[in-house]
């Protein structure tokens, strides 16, 4: 029973594991570790470091423990894959050495995350950096002497407004984000229709609509029923709408079209805008990410808009989906479960 039970913890414990004896051959594997490095099963026992044919980083860390008799701990990269290796020699109980035993825990996943997190914080620390940079050299400008001259005066603090006004909604768009993402973060479900969430939407880019001459047609069915949070949808509509006016010729239309099936709503925000190229399409949810940078700035976007909403509708259950056509146009579509899990 008890060598069923220790067979069962080293199958199952999550992590590669290797011991060898004290005379230095192999005298136990486990599925994950021939599974990690892609033996065969018992394939390795009886046989030395060196018949193995690990790469030289293992081995080294191997013979490390036999002639230190210490713990030693080493990451690894494998492929696309890392590893931290932890050689430690097994002590009996009375103090005689019996071998060494070595765990490869993958931790691929942690090292991703650390590569996102760099990331994240080297683009937020760009995007903070134009604005403040534009800032500084016009009051430098002005305190240099330009503050004489009315027009200059007037032009100049307009700058710094805009700016300003830039650097406020990065900062809000961020802390959203981060609110978001955080643990914890819930919504406020209760019975909404979806009509209301779009007329609701629309009041609030009916602005920046009028004034580029557009329009929005609602097609498909009207009075559709969902257990969300009313806000939070509301959000996402003004986030699509307001991009499809930004990303859209003056003049131009906007379909939203809604439908159901017996368990999900679906809606539609269809624009006849610039649209997306087709290589483009698979990041454009992540943060900070436009196609055209220039453009996403001077329209008042801070590359968070479309992160926001997948986070929005995945803390919803449902799913965001973007096609695209250059030069025609784009069409985002939410599929939301009508019950909330
Ligand atoms: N309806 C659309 N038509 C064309 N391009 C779009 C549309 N919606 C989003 N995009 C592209 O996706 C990028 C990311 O969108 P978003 O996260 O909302 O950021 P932004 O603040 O730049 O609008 C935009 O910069 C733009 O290049
Ligand atoms: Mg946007």
């Amino acid at each position: 029973m008890e060598k069923e039970r220790l067979k069962t913890l080293i199958e199952s414990m999550g992590s590669g594991l290797l011991i060898f004896g004290r005379e230095g051959t192999v005298n136990l594997q486990n599925g994950v570790f021939e599974k990690t490095f892609g033996f065969s099963s018992d394939s390795l026992i009886g046989k030395s470091i060196k018949e193995i044919g690990f790469p030289e980083e293992i081995e080294v860390l191997i013979e490390d423990v036999f002639l230190t008799e210490k713990v030693t701990e080493r990451q690894i990269r494998r492929d696309e894959s890392y590893f931290n290796v932890y050689g430690a020699p097994v002590i009996g109980r009375h103090g005689n050495w019996l071998g060494i035993i070595i765990v490869f825990h993958d931790i691929t996943k942690l090292i991703r995350l650390e590569e996102v997190r760099k990331d994240f914080v080297a683009n937020v620390s760009h995007e903070l950096r134009t604005p403040i940079t534009s800032i500084k050299g016009f009051t430098e400008t002005l305190l240099d002497g330009a503050m004489n001259e009315p027009q200059l005066l007037k032009d100049f603090l307009e700058i710094i407004q805009k700016e300003s006004d830039r650097l406020d909604v990065l900062i809000d768009d961020l802390l959203e984000l981060s609110r978001i993402e955080r643990e914890g973060f819930y919504l406020h479900y209760g019975s909404v229709h979806i009509s209301d969430v779009i007329d609701d939407a629309m009041k609030i880019v009916s602005g920046p609509l009028d004034k580029k001459g557009m329009k929005i047609i609602l097609e498909g069915q009207s009075r559709i029923g969902v257990e969300a949070d009313k806000d939070r949808l509301i959000q996402v509509m003004v986030n699509l709408l307001i991009n499809s006016i930004n990303y859209s010729k003056e003049g131009t239309t906007i379909f939203i079209t809604t439908s159901q099936t017996a368990k999900e709503v679906i809606i539609q925000v269809k624009d006849e805008g610039i649209g997306i190229k087709q290589d483009q399409l698979p990041r454009l949810f992540e943060r900070f990410y436009r196609v055209d940078r220039g453009r996403s700035r001077e329209s008042g976007g801070t590359g968070l808009g479309l992160a926001i909403v997948k986070h929005l509708i995945e803390a919803h259950a449902g799913k965001v989906t973007v096609e695209s056509e250059l030069g025609v146009g784009t069409a985002f579509t939410i599929t939301l479960p009508k019950k909330a899990a």
